[in-house]
C-alpha cells in the first residue's frame, strides 16, 4: 500500500449519534459488515493515512464503543453528552485540534470510504492551500444527503440537509459526502457562529460554509471518482446494500490474486480471510473473520470456515463446519464434518461424514470417515476409527482426555470411556466398550453379549 504522512492533521470521527433508524440496542456504528464494524472499517482506512492524531467522538454507547475498538486501535476519545448536531460534535474537539494544522472530518458511518479517495482530498486540500476542502459526489440518487448548492459562476455557497430542502434544491445531485478537511483556526472561528435555525434545531457542521463564502475564507470541493465510498449508513438497508458493495470488492480483489469464486453471489469472505492461489471457492461457501486457506484448496459448495487455519491442497468439502480448528497440507474434511475448536489436524488426516471433532489432535495420516465423535483426544498416526466409534469424554461433570497411540485400529461402534490410553499398534474389535488401558498390538475386546437365536418369532402386526 501506498504510504501517505500527514502528521499536521488531526482526524475527527464523529460517532456520537444514536443511529434511530437502525433500531437497534447497539450503537450504529458497532454493526458490522463482513467482520468487521463500520467504525473499524473507517478506522483502518484512516490508519494508512499517517496522520497527526484520530480522535472519536462518542455519545450514545459510548462505553461500548470504547471497549470495542481500544484493543486493536490506537485512537483517543472525545464526549459529545448530548447529541446536538455535527457542528456541535466537532465543537467539542477544540483541544485534541489545538496543535493541529489542518482537521480532517469524517463520519463513523461511511464504511466504504477509502484510504486513497482521503489522501488525494488532503493532498489537494493542502496543495491549493484552501480553507475548507468537501469530498463531494454525484449521487444517482441523491435522497437523505446534503445538498451542494452553487452560483452562477459555479462557486459553491452551501450545503443544504434533505429536510432543509426544497424542491429545486431536492433535485441537485452533486452532494456532500459529509467528509470536511478545515484550516484548524477557521474551523473553530466559524463553528463559533453556527446556529440551529434547521429543520432539526441541530448545530450543522456544514454550516460553516456559507460562513466562509461571507468571510471570503478559500472553498473548495473535491470530487469523489466512486461515489459508492461515501455511502452513508443509517438503516438496516443501507447497512445490506454496503455490505454487498463491500463484498463484491473483496471477491474482486481475491479473483485478482488467483482465487476462483463460483456463483460469488451466494458467497460470504470477510475482509480479514485470507485466501492463497488456485484456491476454489464453491457456492454458498461462508470464510468468517481470521480464517486463513491456503493454495490450491477447494472449499465447498456450503462449507462455514470461521477464524480457522487451512494449509495449502486441503479439501473441505461439501456443508462442512470448521470453527477455531487447525486443518494441515493435504487434509480432507466432510462433507458434512463438524470441526469445533481446538481440532488439529496433521497433515493428510481425513474427517468424513457426520463426525465431530473437538479440542483433540489427529495424528498424521489418520483416518475417521463415519459417524463418529473424537473430543479431548490425543491421537498418533496412522489410525483408522472405525464408523460409529465415540470417545466418552464426559461424566457429566468433568471432561476426560482419550490418548491414542500411533498405527492404532478401532472397531466400528467402539466406545472409548475416557481417561484410558490405548497404546501403539493396538487393535480394538468392533463394539467394544473400553474402561482401562490397552496394551500395544495384539487385539483387545470388550466381552460381547451372548447372540441368541428365536426361530419362531412372529413380528406384531399393525391393528
Ligand atoms: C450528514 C450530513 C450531510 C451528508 C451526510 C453524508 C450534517 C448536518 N449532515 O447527514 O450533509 O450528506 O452526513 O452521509 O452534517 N453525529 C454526532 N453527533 C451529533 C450528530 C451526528 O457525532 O450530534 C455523527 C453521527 O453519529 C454520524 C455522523 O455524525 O456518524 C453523521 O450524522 P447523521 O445523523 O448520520 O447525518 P446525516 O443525516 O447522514
Ligand atoms: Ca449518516
Amino acid at each position: 500500500m501506498t504510504h501517505y504522512s500527514f502528521s499536521n492533521t488531526q482526524v475527527l470521527v464523529l460517532a456520537a449519534g444514536k443511529g434511530t433508524r437502525m433500531r437497534s440496542a447497539k450503537p450504529k456504528v458497532l454493526h458490522e459488515l463482513l467482520g468487521k464494524s463500520m467504525l473499524e472499517h473507517v478506522l483502518i482506512s484512516l490508519e494508512a493515512l499517517d496522520v497527526g492524531g484520530i480522535a472519536i467522538v462518542t455519545g450514545h454507547g459510548s462505553k461500548q464503543v470504547q471497549d470495542t475498538i481500544n484493543a486493536q486501535h490506537d485512537v483517543s476519545w472525545v464526549l459529545q453528552a448530548e447529541q446536538l448536531g455535527t457542528g456541535h460534535a466537532v465543537q467539542q474537539c477544540q483541544d485534541v485540534c489545538a496543535d493541529a494544522e489542518h482537521v480532517l472530518i469524517v463520519c463513523g458511518d461511511t464504511p466504504l470510504l477509502q484510504t486513497n479517495t482521503l489522501a488525494k482530498m488532503l493532498t489537494e486540500h493542502v496543495h491549493s492551500s484552501s480553507d475548507i476542502s468537501l469530498l463531494s459526489a454525484f449521487q444517482e440518487n441523491p435522497y437523505g444527503y446534503g445538498r451542494i448548492v452553487r452560483d452562477e459562476q459555479g462557486n459553491m455557497l452551501k450545503v443544504v440537509e434533505e429536510r432543509d430542502a426544497n424542491d429545486d434544491i431536492q433535485a441537485i445531485q452533486e452532494v456532500s459526502s459529509g467528509i470536511f478537511c478545515v484550516r484548524q483556526s477557521v474551523l473553530f472561528e466559524l463553528l463559533k457562529e453556527v446556529d440551529n435555525d434547521n429543520e432539526q434545531a441541530e448545530y450543522y457542521l456544514p454550516s460553516i460554509l456559507p460562513l466562509a463564502v461571507q468571510k471570503a475564507y478559500s472553498v473548495q470541493s473535491c470530487m469523489m471518482d466512486d461515489a459508492n465510498e461515501m455511502l452513508g449508513i443509517n438503516d438496516r438497508t443501507q447497512l445490506r446494500n454496503a455490505a454487498k458493495i463491500l463484498q463484491n470488492r473483496v471477491i474482486l480483489d481475491w479473483e485478482k490474486q488467483g482465487v476462483t469464486i463460483e456463483q460469488p453471489e451466494t458467497v460470504r469472505i470477510d475482509v480479514s480471510v485470507h485466501i492463497g492461489m488456485d484456491t476454489l471457492i464453491r457456492a454458498g461457501t461462508q470464510l468468517l473473520g481470521h480464517t486463513h486457506v491456503g493454495d490450491g484448496c477447494d472449499i465447498g459448495p456450503y462449507a462455514v470456515i470461521n477464524s480457522a487455519w487451512v494449509d495449502d491442497d486441503v479439501n473441505v468439502d461439501a456443508f462442512s463446519h470448521v470453527d477455531h480448528a487447525h486443518i494441515s497440507m493435504h487434509g480432507k474434511v466432510g462433507p458434512y464434518a463438524r470441526l469445533r475448536p481446538e481440532a488439529h489436524l496433521d497433515e493428510g488426516v481425513k474427517i468424513g461424514n457426520f463426525v465431530e471433532i473437538k479440542k483433540a489432535v489427529i495424528g498424521k495420516g489418520s483416518k475417521v470417515n463415519h459417524l463418529s465423535y473424537i473430543g479431548d483426544t490425543q491421537m498418533g498416526q496412522d489410525c483408522n476409527i472405525g464408523a460409529g466409534s465415540i470417545t466418552c469424554n464426559y461424566d457429566g461433570a468433568n471432561k476426560h482426555q482419550t490418548i491414542i497411540g500411533d498405527h492404532v485400529f478401532v472397531g466400528s461402534g467402539t466406545r472409548l470411556i475416557a481417561p484410558v490410553e490405548v497404546n501403539d499398534g493396538a487393535t480394538l474389535g468392533a463394539g467394544s466398550i473400553i474402561t482401562r488401558d490397552v496394551n500395544p498390538d495384539g487385539l483387545t475386546l470388550s466381552v460381547r453379549s451372548e447372540q441368541r437365536y428365536v426361530k419362531n418369532w412372529q413380528r406384531p402386526e399393525k391393528k
